[in-house]
């Protein structure tokens, strides 16, 4: 939504800034917010997948001497009652960030084997009950398939054992759901080595995740081109596209520990507390 750009210029007021955002409602509020600099050529809107990254800047001729992943869903999205991230309003399981891709929460709730939604249930959702609630759901989706947001959370809420914990019942699988529709660790890990490889002698990169997978990721990531062992320990391990990288030792680590918002933050916007910011320089 241009939030942080609007800041960066606020600093800078000569900055060339490309802004990638894959969801329509976040650019054209960005377009908005930013329109001045939209009309001096210093901001332009990107209308793709970070994926895209490294053939967008190459294309441009665009050597970035900062880049800033801010990822994940934003409120906007999960306030917004229509799109189906969230339980709490009645809405078609839609779940895309990106409005013109086709993968949706309803076709794969409806479709995927009962082993796939285990799976995406215990990785991406790190949900103890994952097998009960698949097959509960494979069950159920033989007599009556889901259709709606607040379909799967009752559902979900009346099969799984109560647990004191203060989160919802249905949280885990929705952020599994929503993980799986929009590819979002596959295209992270994929994102963080073009923004290194992209990166000018000296330049920063600096990435707010929201939950544990998500640091892990960019942690492991970066470590290996921190790290001599990390990289050939990764090499050995990496199943992913991103394995064809070739990391090489280049960052150093601007901060030891990721950087979190302060008590005052936290209080003043409360979706901040599980926020971390990692930021490395390349050195090489
Ligand atoms: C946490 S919000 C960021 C808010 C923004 N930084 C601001 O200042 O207002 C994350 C945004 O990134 C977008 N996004 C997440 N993953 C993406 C991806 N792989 N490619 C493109 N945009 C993505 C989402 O659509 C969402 O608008």
């Amino acid at each position: 939504m241009g939030g942080h750009v609007e800041y960066f210029f606020s600093l800078n007021k000569h900055l060339q800034v490309l802004g990638f955002d894959q969801d329509e409602n976040a650019r054209k509020i960005a377009g908005e917010r930013l329109e001045n600099f939209i009309e001096k050529k210093q901001f332009t809107i990107i209308p793709e997948n970070f994926k895209k990254l490294e053939e967008i800047c190459t294309n441009k001729n665009f050597t970035p001497t900062s880049i800033l992943f801010d990822i994940g869903v934003s409120s906007l999205q999960f306030d917004d009652g229509e799109r189906g991230f969230s339980f709490r309003f009645e809405a078609p399981l839609d779940m895309r960030m990106n409005q013109n891709d086709t993968l949706t929460a309803k076709e794969i709730i409806n479709t995927w084997s009962q082993e796939k939604l285990q799976h995406i249930f215990y990785t991406y959702g790190e949900e103890k009950h994952a097998y009960l609630i698949t097959k509960k759901i494979i069950q159920r989706r033989e007599k009556q398939l889901f259709e709606t947001t607040t379909e799967l959370a009752e559902f979900i809420v009346s099969i799984k054992p109560f647990s004191k914990k203060t989160i919802h019942p249905a949280a885990l699988v929705f952020q599994a759901l929503r993980i799986t529709v929009n590819k979002e660790l596959e295209v992270l890990e994929t994102a963080v080595h073009q923004a290194v490889a992209l990166l000018q002698k000296g330049g920063r990169l600096a990435i707010i995740t929201f939950h544990s997978l998500e640091d892990r990721i960019v942690k492991n990531v970066l470590d290996t081109y921190i790290s001599k062992e990390k990289i050939n320990k990764y090499q050995q391990n990496s199943t992913t596209d991103a394995s064809t990288a070739n990391p090489k030792l280049c960052l150093k680590k601007i901060s030891k520990k990721p950087i979190i918002p302060s008590q005052h933050e936290q209080s003043e916007n409360p979706r901040s507390r599980s926020a971390k910011m990692r930021v490395v320089e390349k050195i090489l």
